[in-house]
């Protein structure tokens, strides 16, 4: 029997993910879904970049403190501030890492930083050196790597192994390579560099030509990569990052040919999928590998029927491999606080204090009067809603009516509480749901454009809780709000407060690669 090797799966949700326009998450958040992180398995979580803000520094250190399964891993440039805001980030974890990067490709070093090969290649090794002094667990990425000079990511490679760096990062940063190509480089690199047998070799691709898992899967295969970095459900900067799922599927239905595999619960995968969804407001589409509503569904009669007569006829993986069961009747009217409770603890769900949970079982109770069978994704959207609110509470949505009558305008009223002061407002619109927002807005005047608003069902029945987002801009910020609630009228009211505060809160912070 012959054992393989072990790929790293390097999770980078909570740093790279959080780059997506909308997606900035608060501290509560990104713990919730970095415990998450841990049941699945994942080997490193990016939990942030610490030098960006005093939240994210938080998040990091929370983050560090509470995870006990996995490495955390904290970015930073090369400058020593950001360097021992990292160090000083992760000291609570029990396996800590400091990632550090700089750009190496011509474009970025002249445009950009504005610095010659031969400063960069100092700051990089200086970097690594002093993020030594916090770790043994440093990793350094050549930032655009896919349009680097191949011997000057040789020198640069072979210079900050020597200085301490146990990983090396090849990032495809603007998804420009094609999966040969990528994997050459990486081959290449590995070939050339007298010591390159000292570090791991990791790829992280973004996904702006749709090829960022196919050139991981590339250089994993053919290069030699022994660490992918990739985001749930592939979530990222521009067009995202490669999909944790579809790497982590690949590997595992292809073992055949994969002389790797990962140590991911794949079980895991799809709460995973639906809890950052959930909390991101960045809804998984229905034809999405491995999440996606109906990536186990058969529409056709004839693959229906095979799939029934043998299930590998049109299924190469088992939907109960990756998570996906009939949706589990978990509580109900007469469930009681410790049931509830239980349920919390059982969904990995850590609420900040009893008063949260408190308020978390009276919107419980709430829904439980309006829907009679509730499932996890039910409580999953009211703890993720309870701690939306708890975290932003400028505006508060107290009342909402909103009437359509065929052939009549539909017409709104609200009252929202600012800063606890009741306001009300009326409003005619195209639909009730336009309605509604004018009128919240004519008391908000926050003037921000709507850029998206998008309904999904939770669960399945015309019961189902509606969860709506909401994506404002404002001033060059985007936020997406989120709101929940059988009827999808109110849902869209609260995820347009939840924007608007989102909008009004402090959210802001540096962004790693400007
Ligand atoms: O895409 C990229 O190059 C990055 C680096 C910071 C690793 O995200
Ligand atoms: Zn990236």
């Amino acid at each position: 029997m012959t054992t393989k090797e072990r790929l790293i799966i390097f999770d980078t949700t909570l740093r790279d993910g959080e780059q997506s326009p909308g997606a900035a998450m608060t501290k509560d958040e990104k713990l919730r879904i970095a415990r998450q992180l841990e049941k699945l398995r994942v080997d490193v979580i990016e939990a942030g970049f610490p030098a960006s803000s005093d939240g994210d520094f938080e998040a990091v250190t929370a983050i560090a403190r509470a995870i006990r399964g996995s490495t955390v891993c904290a970015l930073s440039r090369t400058s020593d501030s950001d360097i021992r805001r990292a160090g000083a980030a992760i000291r609570g974890a029990r396996s800590g890492r400091i990632h550090t990067f700089i750009a190496t490709s011509p474009l970025h070093m002249e445009k950009k930083l504005r610095m010659t090969p031969e400063q960069v290649l100092e700051d990089a090794v200086n970097a690594v050196r002093l993020a030594r002094e916090f770790t043994d667990d440093v990793e350094f990425s050549a930032e655009d790597a896919g349009r680097s000079e191949l011997d000057f990511l040789c020198q640069i490679v072979e210079a900050v192994i020597s200085a301490g760096a146990r990983t090396v990062n090849l990032p495809d940063t603007v998804g420009y390579n094609l999966p040969d190509q990528y994997a050459n480089t990486i081959r290449l690199i590995r070939e050339r560099v007298p010591n390159s047998d000292k570090a791991v070799f990791s790829v992280h691709c973004h996904n702006d030509l749709g090829l960022a898992v196919a050139n991981s899967l590339a250089a994993v295969l053919k290069g030699g990569a022994r660490q992918v970095e990739c985001t749930i459900n592939g979530l990222g900067e521009r067009a995202g990052n490669a999909s944790l799922e579809e790497i982590v599927m690949a590997i595992r239905t292809r073992q055949d040919l994969f002389p790797c595999d990962t140590g991911i619960d794949t079980t895991q995968i799809v709460a995973t999928s639906r809890l950052v969804s959930g909390i991101t407001g960045f809804p998984v589409q229905p034809n999405k590998a491995v999440v996606g509503a109906n990536a186990f569904a058969h529409e056709s009669g004839i693959h229906q029927d095979g799939v029934l007569k043998s299930r590998d006829t049109y299924e190469i993986m088992k939907a109960e491999d990756v998570g996906w069961r009939t949706n589990k009747l978990v509580l109900g009217k007469l469930s009681g606080r410790s049931a509830f409770r239980n349920r919390l603890k059982e969904l990995g769900i850590e609420m900040e204090s009893e008063a949260a949970v408190l308020a978390a079982f009276k919107r419980f109770k709430e829904l439980a009067d309006k829907k009679r069978e509730i499932f996890d994704e039910d409580i999953q959207a009211l703890v993720s809603e309870e701690e939306a609110t708890h975290y932003f509470e400028h505006y508060r949505l107290v009342y909402v009516k909103s009437g359509v009558e065929t052939g009549e305008t539909p017409q709104a009223r609200v009252v929202v509480a600012v800063d606890g002061a009741e306001q009300e407002a009326q409003a005619q619109g195209s639909g009730p749901v336009d309605a509604v927002f004018k009128a919240v807005e004519s008391i908000a005047c926050s003037n921000a454009d709507l850029l998206l608003f998008s309904v999904n069902n939770i669960t399945s029945g015309s019961d189902a809780q509606g969860e709506v987002t909401v994506r404002l801009s404002k001033g060059g910020r985007v936020v997406n709000g989120q709101g929940a609630d059988t009827d999808i009228i109110t849902a869209s009211a609260k995820a347009y407060v939840n924007a608007l505060n989102k909008l009004h809160s402090n959210l802001e912070r540096i962004h790693p690669q400007v």
